[in-house]
């Protein structure tokens, strides 16, 4: 936690380095590619610090707790921390592939991404062996459910961004809906999923309650949370693919064989799915708002909490 507050504090300030020229004007340090680089170095670590250390925090602690089990190897979530650290910071570049980025910085950023495979794929390891020993309490416990699914997805989004990142991959992905998908993969699959699990366990902590309003409601959250991410990420992998093939795709006089708004229509039945995927998604959300009223209105009080505060 510690270092995604500082890490973001880091890099707001240095992508926004300006010089003044009077009290209400300045003009930023970088210009150009090397602006552009400023930029993704701040957008990739964001990913890095945003949207994964801050969360892995959260894995580590709820995974565990939930479980009722150590962590599976306190080691290697040590040996993932700072894999993270070092090389997060130098992935920037795999989001300017092809552009006025120096080659070698492309290359680089590649490199970096592909490395970055075996740290993420550790932490994701050492949460979900986390659970050995009790795997049948997936079964009954959606909670746990939601967490677990969780790193399934954050595995999943850590080994598509690096091949995302190799160059010949990137040059039919960038600019279409596959870059989408993975951006959800990671940020409802992994991030919506485990902050949800969390707060399904701190609401009765937090509000003095034995447990949840309605388990049977977490669990058919669960399903149609999980049902309505696969359509969105399924549904912008067709058509980010379709679309970078269409465009891609040359006659034998050298002419494109596609105009743009045709790759368009032909994505139309694909962001259709991604509505009701989306959909899905917010209902799920909506159930965990009146679970989470109904708990910290119902009077059923956690007694041992009660009868600590009483002694
Ligand atoms: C090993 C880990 C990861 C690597 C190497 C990676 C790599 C990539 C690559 C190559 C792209 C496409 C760049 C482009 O063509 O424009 C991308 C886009 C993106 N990724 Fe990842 N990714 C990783 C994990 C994640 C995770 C876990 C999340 C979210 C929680 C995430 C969020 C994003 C976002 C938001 C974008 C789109 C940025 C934009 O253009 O607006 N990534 N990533
Ligand atoms: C039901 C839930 C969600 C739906 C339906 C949804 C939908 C969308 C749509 C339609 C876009 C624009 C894509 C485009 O440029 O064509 C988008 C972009 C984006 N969304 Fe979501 N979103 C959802 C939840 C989230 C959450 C929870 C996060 C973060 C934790 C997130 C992060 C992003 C990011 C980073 C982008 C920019 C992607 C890019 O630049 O490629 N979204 N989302």
């Amino acid at each position: 936690y510690a270092a995604f507050i500082i890490a973001v504090a880091v890099l707001h300030i240095v992508n926004n380095l300006s010089i003044p020229t009077s009290l209400t004007h300045s003009y930023p340090v970088f210009s150009g590619a090397t602006d552009a680089m400023t930029q993704w170095w701040y957008g990739h670590n964001a990913v890095g610090f945003f949207l994964t250390a801050a969360f892995l925090g959260m894995m580590y602690y709820f995974v565990p707790k939930r479980a009722n089990r150590p962590v599976y190897s306190y080691r290697l979530s040590v040996v993932h921390f700072w894999a993270l650290i070092s090389i997060y910071m130098w992935a920037g570049p795999h989001h300017l592939q092809y552009t006025a980025l120096p080659d070698w910085a492309q290359s680089l950023g590649m490199v970096f991404s592909l490395v970055l495979l075996a740290p993420s794929w550790g932490g994701m390891i050492n949460g979900i062996m986390t659970l050995s020993g009790a795997w049948d309490k997936l079964r009954s416990d959606p909670i746990l459910k939601f967490l677990i699914v969780s790193l399934s997805f954050y595995g999943m989004s850590t080994f598509e961004g690096p091949m995302m990142s190799i160059k010949t991959v990137n040059a039919l992905s960038h600019y279409t809906d596959w870059t989408v998908g993975h951006v959800h993969s990671g940020s409802l699959g992994w991030v919506a999923f485990i902050t949800i699990g969390s707060v399904y366990m701190l609401v009765p902590e937090l509000f003095n309650k034995k447990r949840m309003y309605s388990e049977s409601l977490i669990n058919s959250h669960f399903w149609i949370a999980t049902i309505g991410v696969v359509l969105y990420i399924a549904s912008m992998w067709i058509a980010g693919v379709m679309q970078g093939l269409m465009w891609r795709d040359m006659g034998d006089d050298g002419t494109l064989t596609y105009t743009f708004i045709e790759s368009i229509k032909a994505s139309y039945p694909y962001y259709v799915v991604r509505v009701l995927g989306g959909l899905m998604f917010l209902v799920g959300m909506l159930m965990m708002a009146y679970n989470v009223i109904k708990t910290i209105g119902s009077s059923e009080l956690d007694n041992e909490a009660s009868n600590k505060e009483a002694a």
